[in-house]
């Protein structure tokens, strides 16, 4: 009888053993780019705002809906959606400068911050700015 218990606990233990190792290598086999899939377009958002906020620095030149030093966020979506163009590869230094190309060299100096972001978080900033 005491026997048949302590095969019992081992199995359980094995059992247990298998289930988080499974666990684990599922873990880390999720690519970055997995997680980024998994990100929901709230999460995304937040990303973006604390981005915008901070690490970009793009609030002390962009406000929602009021010019200040760059045009509103309003603004460069509208006109973005227009022309059917996209902010990410704009962000990535891939576009044109579409929205006021005369200032464009104000805004150039930010994609020195831009470009080494990651797509989600280039993808998080737009997703904040399409939330304002
Ligand atoms: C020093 C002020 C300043 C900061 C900081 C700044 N911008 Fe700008 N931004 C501008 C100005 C000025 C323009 C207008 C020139 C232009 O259209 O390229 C602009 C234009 C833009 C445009 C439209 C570009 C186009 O197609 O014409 C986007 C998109 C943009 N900014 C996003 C951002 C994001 C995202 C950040 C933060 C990572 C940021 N900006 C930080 C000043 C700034």
């Amino acid at each position: 009888m005491k026997k048949n218990i302590s095969i019992a606990f081992l199995i359980f233990f094995l059992l247990n053993l298998v289930v988080s190792c499974g666990k684990k290598d599922n873990r880390s086999t999720s690519s970055h780019e997995g997680l980024a899939v998994e990100m929901t377009s709230l999460e995304k958002i937040r990303l973006g705002e604390s981005l915008f906020k901070g690490k970009g620095n793009c609030a002390s030149c962009h406000l929602k809906d009021k010019k200040v030093i760059g045009p509103s966020v309003r603004e460069i979506i509208e006109i973005y959606d227009k022309h059917e163009v996209s902010i990410v590869s704009f962000l990535k230094g891939e576009g044109e400068p579409v929205v006021d190309p005369s200032q464009f060299i104000i805004m150039q100096a930010n994609l020195t911050i831009t470009k080494k972001m990651s797509d989600l978080e280039l993808e998080s900033l737009e997703a904040y700015m399409r939330s304002l």
